[in-house]
C-alpha cells in the first residue's frame, strides 16, 4: 500500500505539472478527486487492512487527499489571475473611441441670445409659473370674463380659475405687484393653447415677454428697443417695421415687422410678396394694467413686448416647420451648435 501511495502521488503531480487550462485540470479533479476517483477507491481498500494498518494508511491517504485539493485550488487560481489578467488588459495604441456630445435646442439657443441682449440693454431676467391665475393670465390685462380676445387663446383649464398660461404677459403684472417702479425684465418660457397642430402651430410653444415700466418713457423708447434687439438677433442690415395693432394691455399697440431676409423687402414667397415678416406685438402698457398692479399712472408709463421664440428661431434659422423643434430628431437638432 505504500509503494502504492506513493506511485500515486508521483503520478499525479507529473500530470499536474503538464496541463494547460481548466478543462484539463477539472478532469484531474475528476480522475482523482471525485466520488468514484482514484483516492476515493484507494479509501475503500483500507477494509480489508489490519487493524494496526488501519489508522496509518488512513491518515496518509487523507493527507494524500488535502495535498491534492490544494495543488488542483492553487492551479485554479493561476488559471483565473491569467484569464482576469487578460480581460484588463489595457491596449492605449487603439484609437480613443468617439462618445456623442449634445447640442444646445434651437429654442433654447434663442432665449438664450435674446435674454443677453436685453441683458445688454439693462434688463433683468424673471421668470414665472406656467400654471396661472386667470386674473393674472387675463383679468389683470385688461381681458375680463366676456372679452372677445378670450377666443383667441383657447386654454387647459385646471379650475374656471386656473390654467396653463396662454402667453407670457401675466410676468408683467406679477413683476409689477412685487417691486416698484422703475422696471426692466425680460420673462421667458413655455405657454400653452388649444391649436391644432400644423406646420405653425403647437398646442405647448415658448414665448419671451418684455417689460419696462418708468419716468418719461414713451413710444420711441420701445422702438429703439427692439429695432436694436432685432438688429442684434437677424443682423445688421435688417430693418424694422412697426404697424399699428391691437392688444387690449397696451394701447397704442403695434405689431413690429422684420424685413424679409431672403428678398431684402421686395417680396418672395416666404414673405407673402409683403417684403415683411411679422414678429412680435408690442405697444405702452395700458393704464388700466398700471393700474391695477398698483402703480402710480400719473408718474408712470412703460411699454411692453411679447414674442413667440418658435417663430423668432424659424426666421432666423429657415425652418419652415414648427412641429421640427419637438420631434427630436438628431438629424434636425445636431445642426445647431
Ligand atoms: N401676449 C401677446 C400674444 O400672445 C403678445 C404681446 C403683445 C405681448 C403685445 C405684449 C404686448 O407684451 O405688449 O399674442
Amino acid at each position: 500500500m505504500d509503494k502504492e501511495m506513493e506511485n500515486l502521488r508521483e503520478k499525479f503531480f507529473k500530470k499536474m505539472a503538464s496541463i494547460k487550462n481548466r478543462e484539463e485540470l477539472q478532469r484531474i479533479r475528476n480522475e482523482y478527486l471525485g466520488r468514484k476517483g482514484i483516492v476515493a477507491q484507494m479509501l475503500k481498500k483500507i477494509t480489508s487492512l489490519s487493524p494496526e494498518e488501519k489508522p496509518r494508511i488512513g491518515e496518509l491517504l487523507n493527507k494524500i487527499k488535502r495535498d491534492f485539493q490544494k495543488t488542483i485550488a492553487e492551479k485554479d487560481n493561476d488559471f483565473l489571475a491569467e484569464n482576469s489578467g487578460k480581460e484588463e488588459q489595457v491596449d492605449i495604441s487603439i484609437p480613443g473611441r468617439n462618445f456623442m456630445l449634445g447640442t444646445t435646442h434651437p429654442i433654447e439657443l434663442i432665449l438664450k441670445y435674446t435674454e443677453e441682449i436685453f441683458m445688454g440693454m439693462g434688463f433683468c431676467i424673471v421668470d414665472g409659473p406656467e400654471i396661472e391665475l386667470d386674473y393674472y393670465n387675463f383679468e389683470a390685462l385688461n381681458i375680463p370674463k366676456d372679452h372677445p380676445v378670450r377666443d383667441d387663446q383657447d386654454s387647459f383649464y385646471i379650475t374656471p380659475d386656473i390654467l396653463l398660461r396662454t402667453q407670457t404677459s401675466p410676468m408683467q403684472v406679477r413683476t409689477m405687484e412685487s417691486q416698484p417702479p422703475p422696471v426692466r425684465i425680460i420673462s421667458a418660457g413655455k405657454c400653452y393653447r388649444r391649436d391644432s397642430i400644423d406646420n405653425t402651430h403647437t398646442p405647448m410653444f415658448h414665448q419671451i415677454e418684455g417689460l419696462a415700466v418708468d419716468k418719461d418713457i414713451s413710444l420711441a423708447d420701445l422702438k429703439g428697443v427692439i429695432t436694436e434687439f432685432c438688429k442684434q438677433i437677424f443682423g445688421k442690415d435688417r430693418i424694422t417695421r412697426f404697424r399699428p395693432g391691437y392688444f387690449p394691455f397696451v394701447e397704442p399697440g403695434v405689431e413690429v415687422d422684420v424685413s424679409c431676409q431672403l428678398c431684402q423687402g421686395l417680396g418672395c414667397q416666404s414673405c407673402g410678396y409683403s417684403g415683411w415678416l411679422e414678429i412680435m406685438g408690442a405697444g405702452m402698457v395700458h393704464p388700466n394694467v398700471l393700474e391695477m398692479a398698483g402703480y402710480n399712472v400719473e408718474k408712470y408709463t412703460g411699454f411692453a413686448f411679447g414674442m413667440g421664440a418658435e417663430r423668432i428661431a424659424m426666421l432666423k434659422y429657415g425652418i419652415n416647420d414648427i412641429r421640427l423643434f419637438f420631434e427630436n430628431d438628431l438629424r434636425f437638432l445636431n445642426q445647431f451648435k
